[in-house]
C-alpha cells in the first residue's frame, strides 16, 4: 500500500508526474476534472488547527468526486485512548484514504502500518510534506517547463530563516535533497537541525545538501528563495516567549531580500506573524508568492490523492 508520509515516498519520476497532473488540474479547474475518487470516502483526522490544509483537502476530495469527512481527533474514540492500531483497522473497513495532522510522526507511521488504506501526512511535528511538494511545484511553475518540473529546481538555493529545527526546516532538508536543491538554514545555534533528519537523509541514500549558519546576511547572499515559517509551531506555546526572544535576528526584511539573487522569491507556508518572522513590507512585496503557494495546495494534493487512488484500483 502506497502512502505519503515523507517527501521521499514518491520517486523523482513520480514527483514529475504529480506536478504535471497538478498543473493540468489547475489549468482545467472549473471545467472537467477526472473523478478519480468517485464512490470513495476519504477522512481527515486532525489533532491540530488548520485553515489551508483542511479546506484544500476537503475541496479537493469533493472536486475529484469523493466524499470528505472531517474528524477532529477529540470527537472520535482515538482522542479517548482507543488504540491507533484499532482505529486504523476499523477505519480501513469504511474508508478509502486517511489524511492525518498530528503531533508524533510515529502516529501516522503506525496508522499506515496497521491499516490497509493510503495515509497522507498533513503535518506532524517532524515533517510537512504536502507543503514542501506544493512549494516546489510553485517554484517549478515559474522556473520550469511542463513535464520537466524537477529539472528546473536543480541547483537552486533556498535560504530558510528562523526555527531551523522544526517540521518545515526538516521537510526542506529532505525535500531539497530529493529535488536536487541547495538548502541554507539560518537560525540560532540552539535550534540547529537535529540528528533525526540527518539519519533519515542517510537512510534514504540522499546527500547532506544543507549548510547551517547563524549569519542572516551570509544566508541571503546567492539565494533564489528566502523562506520562513512561524517561530512558534503548534504545540510549542509554552516556549513562545523564549523562542521569540531568541529568533529576533532572523526575521526576513527588505534589506535581507536585497542581498538575494535578482528575481528571488519570498515564500512562507502561512499562517504568518507580521513583524515577527517577516515584515509586512516583504509579505506585500512583488517578490512574495505566498498566496500562489496557498492556492497550489489544492492542485498538488488533488494530484497526490489521484495517484494514490490509482494504486487502490490497480
Ligand atoms: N500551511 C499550512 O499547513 O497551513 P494550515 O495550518 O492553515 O493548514
Ligand atoms: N511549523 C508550523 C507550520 C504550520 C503550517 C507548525 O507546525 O505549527
Amino acid at each position: 500500500m502506497a502512502h505519503f508520509l515523507k517527501e521521499t515516498d514518491f520517486s523523482r519520476e513520480q514527483v514529475n508526474e504529480i506536478f504535471s497532473l497538478a498543473h493540468s488540474f489547475k489549468k482545467g479547474r472549473g471545467r472537467h476534472t477526472p473523478p478519480s475518487l468517485k464512490g470513495q470516502s476519504w477522512a481527515m483526522i486532525f489533532s491540530k488547527s488548520s485553515t489551508r490544509t483542511r479546506v484544500s483537502f476537503d475541496v479537493g476530495i469533493n472536486e475529484l468526486g469523493g466524499h470528505p469527512l472531517f474528524l477532529n481527533k477529540n470527537d472520535i474514540q482515538l482522542g479517548r485512548s482507543e488504540t491507533v492500531s484499532d482505529t486504523a483497522k476499523v477505519l480501513s473497513r469504511f474508508l478509502h484514504g486517511l489524511i492525518v495532522r498530528t503531533y508524533a510522526h510515529s502516529e501516522i507511521e503506525e496508522l499506515a502500518a496497521e491499516g490497509s488504506i493510503p495515509v497522507i501526512n498533513a503535518l506532524t511535528d517532524f515533517l510537512h510534506p504536502c507543503q514542501i511538494y506544493t512549494d516546489a511545484f510553485t517554484l517549478a511553475e515559474r522556473w520550469g517547463t511542463e513535464g520537466n518540473f524537477l529539472q528546473s529546481l536543480k541547483g537552486k538555493r533556498l535560504a530558510y530563516f528562523g526555527d531551523t529545527a522544526n517540521n518545515m526546516a526538516n521537510s526542506w532538508i529532505l525535500g531539497g535533497a530529493h529535488f536536487g536543491m541547495e538548502i541554507v538554514l539560518c537560525g540560532p545555534e540552539s535550534y540547529k537541525p537535529g540528528s533525526e533528519i540527518d539519519e533519515l537523509l542517510e537512510k534514504e541514500g540522499l546527500p547532506k545538501n544543507y549548510v547551517f549558519t547563524s549569519d542572516p546576511k551570509e544566508a541571503a547572499k546567492g539565494a533564489d528563495v528566502l523562506y520562513t515559517d512561524t517561530w512558534v509551531s503548534m504545540g510549542q506555546e509554552a516556549e513562545a516567549a523564549e523562542k521569540i526572544a531568541l529568533m529576533q535576528p532572523f526575521g526576513v526584511t527588505s534589506e535581507l531580500m536585497a542581498l538575494a539573487n535578482e528575481g528571488a522569491y519570498f515564500m512562507h507556508c502561512l499562517p504568518a506573524y507580521e513583524g515577527k518572522e517577516v515584515t509586512k513590507e516583504v509579505l506585500d512585496s512583488p517578490a512574495s508568492i505566498i498566496f500562489d503557494e496557498a492556492e497550489n495546495r489544492l492542485h498538488v494534493q488533488k494530484a497526490i490523492m489521484a495517484v494514490l487512488a490509482q494504486g487502490l484500483r490497480a
